[in-house]
This record gives C-alpha cells, structure tokens and sequence, in this order.
C-alpha cells in the first residue's frame, strides 16, 4: 500500500522540522509549507490526505487556509494546530470541516492518535462516497432497460419480477457472455424491497484468492501484517441490500466452502475474528460457465451449487431468440441518437437482413457495440451495411465484407451479393475475390471502394486518390459519376487561392 500524503504548513520552521521527522518516523510521506498560499497551492498540486495546519500563519489566517481548502476538496482531512487555542477558533474550525484540534507545545502521542484517526474516518467516508456513486450510477438502469419481445425473454422476465420481490436469498443466473446477466442482477435489485439499500458488485475472477475472504467477509484489526485497522466485507457493506457475484464458477474451493456458510446461516466472520455477525444480504451469482458441468468435473462444490441454484435463471443466447434482435437495434439506436446528439431513424433493409442472420456470438454485447460503431460513422439517416464491424458482414452471411487498408489504417464495408472477401493493401495487392454465381457489377465494387477511400481519408480528395492509385482528377470524375461527391467536398479539397 503507498503511504499516506501530509501536508504541513506552519510558518515555524522548527515545528516543520519536528513535525516531519515524527510524520516521516510514523511512516507518512511529507510535504511542508510555510505560509498560507504556499500551503495552499501544494495542497491542489498533491492532494494531501492529511493536512496539518497552523491557525496563525504570516500570510493568512488558518481557518481561511481550512475554508479555502474545504470549497476546493483538496485535503481529505485537516488537523488544526495552534499555540494558543481559543474556544471561538476551535468552534469554527471543527464546523468548517476539520478532523481536529491540536494544542502547542506537540504532544505527539496524542497527535499521533490524531492523525491515524483522521486518515482512517477520512478513508471510511470515501469508501461510502464510492458505494453511494454505485449505486446511483446503478439506478440508472433499471428494469425497463431490458428489452424482450421473445417468447422467452417475457416468461423470463415475468420470472424475474416475481424473484425480485420475494424473500428468496440467493439467486443464480447462468447465461453465455454478453446476455445480460449484470443488467438482469440490477433489475432485480431495483424491483426489490431492497433498492434503498447498496447494490455491490464483485467479480470473482479479478480478485486473488489470497484477498478474497478478506475482500468478502472484512477483517479484524491486527488479522495480517497490513491489516492496521478493522475493515468491514462486502456482505457488512451491503447490509439490507443485494450482493452480486460475478464469475462464481472462478472462487476457490475453502471460498466456496464458506459462502456456503454464508448462504446457509445468514451470519459472516471477519478474518481474525471470534464472534459472527448476522447479515441480511441476497446474494445474486452469476455465471457464464456451465456450473452442472463444473459440479461434475469437480470443480465446483454440489452443495454450493444446489443452494444457489434453487432459484436459477438462464439467459439464452441471442442467437436462440432472434425476434428480440430488431427491438434492440432499435433501442441501442435511440440510445445512441441521444449520446452522439444524431438523428438515425432506422437501418437499411440490407442492414436489417445481415442483423438478422448473424450469429452473434458476443450476444447482445456485440450488437450493441456494432450499432455504437455504425452509428459514429453513418452520416445517413439510415444504418447502411459499409459500417458494419467486418464480421458481421462476413463471408459466413450472404454478403462480402472487405477492407480498404493502408499504413496500418483500416476501413471496412461489404459489397451486397458478393461472397468473398476482398483485400486490397496500398492499392497494390491482388484481391482475393470470388464472384458468385449471379454476379456483381464491376461498377458496384468500383464505387464501394471510392467511398471507403473517401471515408477513410476524412474526405481529403489528394489523399483518397493515392489510396486508390489514380489521379486527383480521376477521383474527382468517379465522385461525380457515382454521385458520392458531398456539398463539403468541393471547399474542403480546394486548393488554398
Ligand atoms: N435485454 C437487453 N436489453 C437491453 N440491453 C441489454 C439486454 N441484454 C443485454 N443488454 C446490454 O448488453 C450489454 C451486455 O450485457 P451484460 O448484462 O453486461 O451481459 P453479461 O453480464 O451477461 O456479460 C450491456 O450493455 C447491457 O446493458
Ligand atoms: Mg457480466
């Protein structure tokens, strides 16, 4: 762990001096002013976490320094210190925010205890602020941003109403990546008595196992070496709310053994702890591993399996309900209008055809981020296939998908009634190209590929035409001809009068 920022400003040079050996000896890194300003502009460079502040400085007065600091949220907490404390003074201090008062001459147990209290209740509110942002963050999307016309996701989500405002304490959604297990885990939450509690989230697999149960379940002041005061789990943090475990199927085995604990008792121990707390937590746990299969290729305990298990939800994959692919197009389409301030009202018929037939391995993940990518680079009112990520107009669906590349550049289209792909670098390489049985117009791909070198040189007609290998003027011609030359076209190549 770093160590902790103090900040000393007092205009006393030998207060400084001892000041920063006691800091430095308690194992704090240091920074010292000595005046009001100076102080005050380190403390906006450096974000101290502590600052440690004389109330008679030259230049200003102390409780100025303090107000200045607080507006400013440059100091995580300050500790007042002063020759001659006067009741007014230490009033108005402790009400404009500082942690503390301190009485010259030092006493520096007693400013020691000071300082290691100022820096813990100071960490104990961030770690709030943080979980008050979750949640809020969180909120945000709630229930009716989950969009299903299928069969099956109506029945689930019918399912996942009556889950939510029931008692049921454990929950487990299995689904492949990209199906909306988190955004089904926080409608859940949101519908349930719990949402004026937190929601946290926790992904098994990003945390060592060495921190987990600490991470989990706290610990006590002294457990391990770094364990310098008592830290409170998750499962306390989320206290009245809902926890959600992300990638269960990766928890070690003694871990999986004591969420069982958890899960069966409704009570939790710290590390280094003698006495269990009750929790009131429902735990949602999440999965894209076949966990059945896990529990018999013994990697995942049965007992744990069939405790979260007793209410299951499965997410099926998108490509298993493709009646609920347009909805989403629609609904990423809107969504997208609003972030990128545009105005796209739909997708071309081509589009709607390539949409429809793909696989969609990633899910709706995937597709959501193939219409973020359409959407920034459509200057249509509809979504046409050119902007479609390579994949998704594969040589696997109906239509050729090919790439315009130079110096490490890429920009990607497809050419409707091809079937194979096309490469052309530098304007140099053959193309590897199959023309299938009915054809395609030599003009057709010709007229792809001047839009694409057009698009990828930003419009800069000298630059597209080097792509291309032809002239300025030829290009020129082609824009024309192909009716692909823009209103902007004209001034943005013209050469400077
Ligand atoms: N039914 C749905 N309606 C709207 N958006 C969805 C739906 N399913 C998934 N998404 C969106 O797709 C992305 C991936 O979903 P996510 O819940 O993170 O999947 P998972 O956790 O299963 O990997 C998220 O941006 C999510 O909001
Ligand atoms: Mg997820």
């Amino acid at each position: 762990m770093p160590s902790e920022k103090v900040l000393i400003v007092d205009d006393e040079k030998l207060v400084r001096w001892s000041l920063r050996q006691k800091c430095e000896e308690w194992g704090y890194q240091v920074s010292e002013a000595e005046n009001g300003s100076d102080g005050l502009r380190l403390a906006r460079n450096e974000s101290p976490d502590l600052v440690l502040l004389d109330v008679r400085l030259h230049d200003m007065n102390g409780l100025q320094v303090l107000q200045r600091l607080k507006q400013a949220g440059d100091a995580r907490a300050v500790i007042m210190i002063t020759a001659d404390p006067q009741l007014e003074d230490v009033k108005q201090a402790l009400k404009q925010g500082a942690y503390d008062f301190i009485g010259k001459p030092i006493d520096y147990d007693e400013l020691r205890v000071a300082v290691k209290n100022a820096l813990e209740a100071t960490q104990l509110r961030s770690e709030n602020e943080v979980l008050k942002k979750e949640v809020l963050q969180r909120r945000r999307a709630a229930y009716h941003d989950v969009v299903g016309e299928s069969q099956r996701m109506r029945d689930l989500m019918s399912f996942v109403n009556k889950v939510a405002s029931s008692e049921a304490t454990t929950i487990l959604i299995q689904g492949e990546s990209g199906t909306g297990k988190d955004l089904i885990s926080r409608a859940i939450h949101f519908e349930s008595r719990r949402k004026d509690r937190p929601l946290i989230v926790i992904n098994c697999s990003a945390i060592p196992e060495t921190l987990m149960e600490a991470e989990l379940f706290g610990h006590e002041k002294g457990a391990f070496t770094d364990a310098k005061a008592m830290k409170k789990g998750l499962f306390e943090q989320a206290d009245g709310g809902t926890l959600f475990l992300d990638e269960i199927g990766e928890l070690s085995g003694l871990l999986q053994a004591k969420l069982l604990r958890v899960l069966e008792e409704q009570v939790i121990r710290r590390v280094g702890g003698v006495k269990d707390q009750e929790v009131d937590v429902r735990v949602i746990a999440a999965s894209n591993r076949d966990l059945e299969r896990a529990v018999r290729e013994g990697q995942f305990r049965q007992d744990l399996y069939y405790r979260l298990a007793i209410i299951s939800l499965f997410l099926p994959p998108l490509r298993d309900r493709r009646e609920d692919i347009l909805p989403l197009v629609q609904f990423f389409i809107e969504r997208y209008n609003k972030r990128f301030r545009k105005s796209v009202r739909g997708i071309t018929s081509e589009t709607r055809d390539l949409l429809s037939k793909y696989e969609w391995p990633g899910n709706v993940r995937e597709l959501k981020n193939a219409i973020e990518r359409a959407m920034i680079l459509e200057d249509d009112d509809l979504l046409r296939p050119v902007y479609l990520p390579f994949s998704v107009g594969s040589p696997l669906s109906s239509l050729t998908a090919f790439e315009v590349s130079s110096g490490g550049n890429v920009a990607a289209g497809s050419i409707p009634g091809m079937h194979s792909e096309i490469q052309v670098v530098n304007g140099k390489n053959l193309p590897r190209l199959s023309i299938p049985d009915g054809g395609t117009s030599l003009e057709e791909i010709e007229r792809t590929f001047v839009e694409m070198a057009m698009q990828q040189a930003n419009r800069n007609q000298t630059q597209a035409a080097k792509l291309l290998d032809i002239s300025r003027d030829a290009l020129r011609y082609k824009l024309k001809k192909f009716g692909l030359m823009h209103s902007e076209d004209e001034e943005v190549s013209a050469p400077p009068h």
